[in-house]
Parts: C-alpha cells; sequence; structure tokens
C-alpha cells in the first residue's frame, strides 16, 4: 500500500480518491505515527500531503528523518516538499504567494516520474512558503515562472518534490504524474470503480431491521441522491422531510415532491419560513447565520421524530446529504485549518438525540452524481446546480432582511434566466448574484441613488475542490448587468467576481 502522511491539507483525502482510482491500496496516517505505520504494513511509497503550517515554525508537524533512507518512494506535495527538503538540508522561506493556475515548463521528459508529461501545461499552486535551495543531490524537472522549484527529484530517483497540487481536477496532467509514481512504487495501476451496493448495504447494516430513519432532504443532488439510496437500502423505514425555510430558490418545494414522487415515498414538507427570518434578524457574521440555520434544523427534525415516536415509530437516525467537501472544509482532520463551518457539519448543535446516517460523507461531488446516475435519476436532476443548505442566507453579506432577501431572489431569477436563455447555464457548475453589502453611487433618471452592489459569480468546477471562474460572454454579462440595475430595486452597481478557488471560496460567505 501507499501511505499518505496528512500535515491537514484541504486535499488529503483527494489525493486517496486518486490513488484509489488507480487501484493502489491506500492508508492515511498522521505524521507522528510513520514509523510505527511502515513497520506494521507492506508500504511501497509514501506521499508527503500538504497543510496549512510553515516548515519553519516552532511546533510544525514533521515526519523522522529516518524515511528518506529506507529506500521507499517517497513523494512530497506542497508542504510535504517543503518538508523534505528543509530536513534534508534546504531552505524553505516564506516567499511569493500563488494561489490558483500557472504554467509549469518541464525540463526532462524523459525521466521516469515525468513520463508522458507535455513541456508545457496548466497547474494550481496554493502556497505561502517556498523552497529557496534544494538539498544536495536534488535536481530541477520543472520549474514555473515564480517557482524555481516547482517539480524536482533527488539522484537515485526515490524522492520526488511537487510544489503545486497534482490531485486537483484543474491540473492539468496531474494524473499522470501520480501514476508515473504509483508505477514507481512498483505498484500495478488499473481503473478502479467505485461500489454503490456497498454504500446501500452500509445504510442497512447501520440502521438494522427495525429502526427509522428521517431524512433531511433539501432538494439538491447530495440528499437526494443519498435518500435515494436510503430508501433502497430500508424503504418506507426512509422518512424524507423538507424544511421550507424561505431561503432556497423559487420552486424548490415543488420540485423536491416532483423528485420523490419518482423515488417512490412523499416527503414531509414543514414550513418555517417566518420562523426562520425571524432568527436571522440582526445577524450579520456567515458563522452566526450557518450554526443559527444548523441548529434550527436539527431543532425541526427532532420535532418531527417527537411526532413519530408519538406513533410508535422507532426513529433513531437523520439522514444528511454531507459530502467530502463540506467536511474537510468545516474542520475535518487533526491538523487542517477550519475554512467555515458548513450548517450541516461544524454547524451543527452539540448534543443531538438523532445519530447522523451520511451515507455520501466519503464522497466527492462529482461522484454523487455518477452514484445518482446508476441508481437512474434523471440526468436534468443530476446536473442540478448545488445550492448550499443555509440558502439565500451565505448569498447575502450582513443581515437577511426581507427586503434584501427579495433583491437577492429578483436577481437570482434574472441571472439564471439569462443563462439558460443563451444555452449556458448547464455547462456551468454554480451561479448566483451576491447582495454585497457595499454601496455605491447611481444615475437612475437624473436622480442620484446609493444602491446596493450586486456581485455575480458564475463557476466552472467537478468535484467542488477548486473552480475557475466561467468566461462568459461580455453581451450576456451585460444583458445581466443590465437588468439587474433596472429591474432590482435599491441595486446601483453588478460586478462580476474572476477569482479562482483557491483561493477565493465559491461562496463569499
Ligand atoms: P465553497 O464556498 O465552500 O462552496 O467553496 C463549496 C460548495 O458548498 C456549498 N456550500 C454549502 N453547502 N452548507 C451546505 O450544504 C453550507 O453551509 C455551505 N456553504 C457552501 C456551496 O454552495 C458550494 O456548492
Amino acid at each position: 500500500m501507499i501511505i499518505i502522511v496528512d500535515f491537514g491539507s484541504q486535499t488529503t483525502h483527494l489525493i486517496a480518491r486518486r490513488l484509489k482510482e488507480l487501484g493502489a491500496k491506500i492508508e492515511i496516517i498522521h505524521p507522528e505515527n510513520i514509523l510505527k505505520e511502515i513497520n506494521k504494513a507492506k508500504v511501497k511509497g509514501i506521499i508527503l500531503s500538504g497543510g496549512p503550517a510553515s516548515v519553519y515554525e516552532k511546533n510544525a508537524q514533521t515526519v523522522d528523518i529516518k524515511i528518506f533512507n529506507l529506500g521507499i518512494p517517497i513523494l512530497g506535495i506542497c508542504y510535504g516538499l517543503q518538508l523534505a527538503a528543509h530536513l534534508l538540508g534546504g531552505k524553505v522561506v516564506s516567499g511569493k504567494k500563488e494561489y490558483g493556475p500557472t504554467q509549469l515548463k518541464i525540463k526532462n521528459c524523459k525521466l521516469k516520474i515525468a513520463k508522458d508529461l507535455p513541456k508545457s501545461f496548466v497547474v494550481w499552486m496554493s502556497h505561502g512558503d517556498e523552497v529557496v535551495k534544494l538539498p544536495k543531490g536534488f535536481k530541477v524537472i520543472g520549474s514555473s515562472d515564480g517557482v524555481p522549484f516547482a517539480f524536482v527529484q533527488n539522484k537515485h530517483e526515490k524522492i520526488f518534490g511537487l510544489q503545486f497540487h497534482p490531485e486537483v481536477e484543474h491540473t492539468e496532467f496531474g494524473n499522470k504524474i501520480l501514476k508515473n509514481f504509483v508505477e514507481i512504487c512498483g505498484i500495478k495501476t488499473f481503473k478502479k470503480d467505485f461500489d454503490v451496493l456497498k454504500t446501500k448495504q452500509g445504510i442497512r447494516k447501520i440502521v438494522g431491521e427495525e429502526d427509522y430513519v428521517i431524512g433531511a432532504v433539501s432538494g439538491g443532488v447530495d440528499s437526494t441522491v443519498a435518500a435515494a439510496l436510503a430508501a433502497k437500502a430500508i424503504g418506507k423505514r426512509f422518512i424524507p422531510i423538507y424544511v421550507d425555510n424561505g431561503l432556497m430558490r423559487e420552486g424548490t418545494r415543488e420540485h423536491v415532491q416532483e423528485i420523490f414522487k419518482q423515488i417512490g415515498i412523499k416527503p414531509i414538507v414543514i414550513n418555517v419560513i417566518g420562523e426562520m427570518l425571524k432568527k436571522l434578524k440582526k445577524i450579520t457574521d456567515s458563522e452566526k447565520k450557518r450554526k443559527i440555520i444548523g441548529n434550527f434544523y436539527i431543532e425541526i427534525f427532532e420535532r418531527e421524530m417527537k411526532k413519530l415516536l408519538a406513533k410508535k415509530l422507532s426513529v433513531k437516525y437523520l439522514l444528511q446529504g454531507t459530502i467530502y467537501s463540506d467536511v474537510i472544509e468545516s474542520q475535518g482532520t487533526k491538523y487542517s485549518a477550519k475554512i467555515k463551518s458548513h450548517h450541516n457539519v461544524g454547524g451543527l448543535p452539540k448534543k443531538m438525540k438523532l445519530k447522523l446516517l451520511e451515507p455520501m460523507r466519503n464522497f466527492y461531488k462529482d461522484e454523487v452524481r455518477e452514484i445518482g446516475r446508476r441508481l437512474g435519476l434523471p440526468e436534468e436532476f443530476i446536473n442540478k446546480q448545488p445550492f448550499p443548505g443555509p440558502g439565500y442566507a451565505v448569498r447575502i453579506r450582513g443581515e437577511v432582511t426581507r427586503k434584501r432577501l427579495e433583491m437577492e431572489k429578483k436577481a437570482d431569477k434574472i441571472v439564471l434566466l439569462e443563462l439558460k436563455k443563451a444555452n449556458i447555464l448547464s455547462c456551468v457548475f454554480l451561479s448566483f448574484p451576491v447582495m454585497t453589502g457595499a454601496y455605491s453611487t447611481a444615475v437612475k433618471g437624473d436622480g442620484r441613488q446609493f444602491g446596493e452592489v450586486v456581485a455575480i459569480r458564475v463557476v466552472e468546477s467537478k468535484d467542488i475542490m477548486t473552480s475557475t471562474w466561467a468566461r462568459l460572454p461580455y453581451e450576456i454579462l451585460q444583458k445581466i448587468s443590465s437588468r439587474i440595475v433596472n429591474e432590482v430595486p435599491g441595486v446601483s452597481r453588478v460586478v462580476y467576481d474572476i477569482t479562482t478557488k483557491p483561493p477565493a471560496t465559491m461562496e463569499w460567505e
């Protein structure tokens, strides 16, 4: 197997996914356990992951230097490369910070690790530190304009380092580099698929033969796929609940009813629109909003649980459509940083009566879509845009008032419609306006108006871990801008967000 030493990278689990797809057996371990793990298992390769720390910090995570003398191939990615360089006599400094795409130029395509790579391709960086001196015996395989030591190896072809991230979807030929590494480890690669049946059986095993599960369904792909699996696993013992809190897109309630008709179960629909807005009154902090919404959802589900228990149904579990990107951003591993508390992970109350059941927790968006496809859900639904659980609340910076919610909804409708008319909607991953909370001057009909600035965000992605902004034609942008400033009262200006992820997350909050 190959072990991945996790220094807290947002993409450690994604590295594991890529290697598993190549047929390798993977275990993710903590750095302090490395020698013990190597002794325990038949380790054919080691990957040192990225991480949020700096190797020269006092308490930065490290590994026993002995691992570099074992003759086992080692690949350091980002922090992993910096750590290897630091431990082996090179130098790492707080360098030029780089987040997002850059061009990598390969100097030597004949090396095993660089097999089948073109001379130049796009890679994605996400680092604040940089190796400025390589350890003795190391040489450069590839450089970018900003980073001379972006792709390196030692002379024995056993230790390799990448400053960029080969595991992310937007790095071209990243999979090829990982494949080359797996082959250097002496592992035969093949294309491995995941097993939907195993996930379904897993639900049945956890729930058993008598207990009931209530499902938090939002009409989105993740919770619907999780629900469809649960319905297949335990039939009528699965009870979906849709909470209409007024923060979802227009028509979501009807859409949920329609899709569950196809799955063969009628969902319970609960209206809490007034209550939700009351709870969000005067709340401006996005973390607080997420926690209030997460807590409120659980309160409602526990209310429903009580009603069902009174009917003598033994309800023990709450099914959520949590996926891995929600988990890692809400601080999913020992050394990772918290990016935001997704309402369904970090935003949950500490004590809950219901036990969580999250069959999608280890999957990425594109995998969830594939599972949905295999379960027979309609293609149009599978490709639906994701919509955050806290809905418009995290697309309105600052307080969610009725007036701003109306503005956001109107602007959202315009963006969706214009993208649809231009046949662009189905090609993008996510599109939405943001009520930015910034204000600017406009001249409307010869009068001055000081109104809110709306930002439009349209991104392309597959697995959510990285994304690029959509290169929309100017005419479409013009149309969206004109319509919003003309048709949405209180808006003075429209701007287009041209930031990749990383560094910017998709949502603004
Ligand atoms: P970010 O902004 O984190 O978005 O790059 C990644 C994906 O997650 C969605 N998102 C959420 N989904 N609860 C959710 O269920 C949340 O609190 C939340 N915040 C972001 C976002 O819409 C995108 O699809």
